[in-house]
């Protein structure tokens, strides 16, 4: 973070920041609206506060009032969206179509042209918003998959904002993405902004292929690709997390007890390992679940000396396949607990529900192995949190080769979760690791994640849109 403050901001008064993203950042309270927790919007929303900026997007009910909102000094201005296109917009083609196809097509996607038409016309629809609401000069900062023609209908109707688009999830590569009905339609519509971000390098080498083989754009220099006399620059900014947030709440005394306690309540097993995650099939939570079921049923691990925490976060219940996901996983616990549960001391603990974060740190803190084993993943949040928790220096990681975690947590026990086998003993590698190879492993990983703060993220992503 040093420096950080030094440098002139990349958003001001003058040029203030407007975002624009599927959510706002906030949630219903009793009382009204209050902001969401979390990271990210821990990290932008005072970059947006100070520069007088506002953020567009949609308030997570069906038909909302499309009214101003005011929050935390900063203007929400709501994208009306009814039920229908709900279905078709957000569960069809962002949550169906996108979603599967972006994560190397773990499941078949549906492609239905009434959740394009949906698409398009929400994307017009926030586009039409921030044409209306940016100041002149604005930087206009989009995010993620579900706007992706955004920039081009902003263009459209104003040249004078700077435009930047960032993808959270991954790019996939030009054999999968052909597969889209409306490839050259997504591609055209990204061209439009001046920076496109992606987590990982690959995902940007993904796209600029994708832009030349599909909209002729030529790539002019290393990052800079050309269509129509516009060039948009193309990078990779790996996001990052709160981390001196995390780190303090990991040190209070409070959670220190909490800890104490959690194991108490597990029945003082020996070793925890822990499972984090929205209940998502791209999370490859079934295939961990399998791997520690299998180590038990050979007596590699103990019930009574190893238990399996796994939180699962509630989300795109709607989802035919989410539904199909979340049946799965329940079975397998069932099944495993059902084989080698006590009585009072279940193998695995499961629970399904959002903690707030003063729960999760502990859970955190209390997990001597965190498993992250994702078939594909843009980041992994959840990887670094664990890391950045563990403010003992110890604690194990076992984390998916596919994740862009991978790239910065090299001193994880990487996996290819495919690897039945390889997960296995991938777990009880974390299992046996001596405490002489566990430390420096997490303190390499310490490092690289204290290195890059959320703030750091959004910072070097601006001062590429200022550069623009
Ligand atoms: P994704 O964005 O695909 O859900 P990430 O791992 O990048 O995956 O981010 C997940 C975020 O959600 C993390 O910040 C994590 O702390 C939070 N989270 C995951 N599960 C829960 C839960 N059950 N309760 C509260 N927060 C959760
Ligand atoms: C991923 C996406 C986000 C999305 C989040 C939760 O992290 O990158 O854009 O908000 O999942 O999914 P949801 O569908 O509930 O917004």
């Amino acid at each position: 973070m040093s420096g950080i403050n030094e440098q002139p901001p990349p958003v001001s008064p003058e040029r203030p920041l407007v975002l624009a993203a599927n959510r706002l950042p906030i949630r219903r309270t009793e009382d009204g609206w209050a902001t969401s927790p979390g990271g990210l919007v821990r990290a932008l929303l005072p970059i947006v506060q100070e520069s007088k900026g506002s953020w567009v997007g949609w308030t997570g009910e069906a038909d909302s009032s499309s009214e101003m909102i005011h929050v935390d000094g900063i203007d929400l201005h709501p994208i009306s969206i009814s039920d229908r296109e709900l279905e078709r917009y957000y569960e069809g083609f962002a949550n169906d179509t996108l979603w599967p196809l972006y994560h190397d097509a773990i499941r078949d996607s549906g492609y239905r042209s009434e959740d394009w038409d949906a698409y398009v016309d929400v994307n017009r629809r926030f586009a039409d918003r921030l044409a209306e609401i940016s100041p002149p000069g604005a930087n206009v900062w989009i995010h993620d998959y579900h706007l992706q023609l955004v920039p081009m209908f902003l263009r459209e109707r104003r040249q004078d904002v700077r435009i930047g688009w960032f993808n959270h999830i991954p790019f996939p590569p030009l054999e999968l993405f052909q597969r889209l009905p409306w490839r050259a339609e997504i591609i055209r519509g990204l061209l439009g902004a001046d920076v496109l971000g992606f987590q990982r390098a690959r995902g940007a080498r993904n796209f600029v292929a994708a832009a030349h083989q599909l909209a002729g754009a030529t790539e002019v220099a290393d990052d800079l690709v050309h269509l129509d006399d516009h060039t948009v620059q193309v990078g990779h900014f790996p996001i990052s997390i709160d981390v001196d947030e995390f780190e303090l709440l990991a040190s209070g005394r409070a959670t220190r007890q909490r800890v104490s306690q959690i194991r108490t309540r597990l029945g003082d097993p020996e070793v925890i390992l822990l499972g984090v995650d929205r209940l998502d099939y791209t999370k490859g939570i079934g295939s961990r679940l399998r791997a520690f079921g299998q180590l038990l049923d050979d007596g590699r691990l103990d019930a009574e000396r190893h238990v399996l925490v796994q939180i699962a976060t509630p989300t795109r219940e709607r989802v035919e396949l989410y539904q199909e996901e979340r049946r799965e996983i329940e079975q397998i616990i069932g099944e495993i607990n059902g084989r080698h549960a006590r009585l009072g001391f279940p193998a695995i603990h499961y629970l399904y529900r959002m903690l707030p974060v003063e729960d999760l740190i502990p859970l955190y803190r209390a997990g001597d192995i965190m498993l992250v084993t994702p078939f594909r993943d843009g980041m992994n949040l959840v990887a670094k949190e664990y890391v950045a928790a563990h403010v003992d220096g110890d604690g194990v990681l076992v984390l998916s080769e596919f994740t862009g975690a991978a790239d910065e947590l090299s001193d994880a026990l990487l996996v290819n979760p495919h690897d039945e086998q390889a997960l296995q003993d991938a777990i009880v590698q974390a299992v046996e690791m001596h405490r002489h190879e566990r430390r420096p492993r997490m303190e390499a990983m310490r490092t690289a994640v204290a290195d890059a703060n959320v703030g750091d993220w959004a910072r070097s992503f601006l001062d590429a849109l200022a550069g623009a």
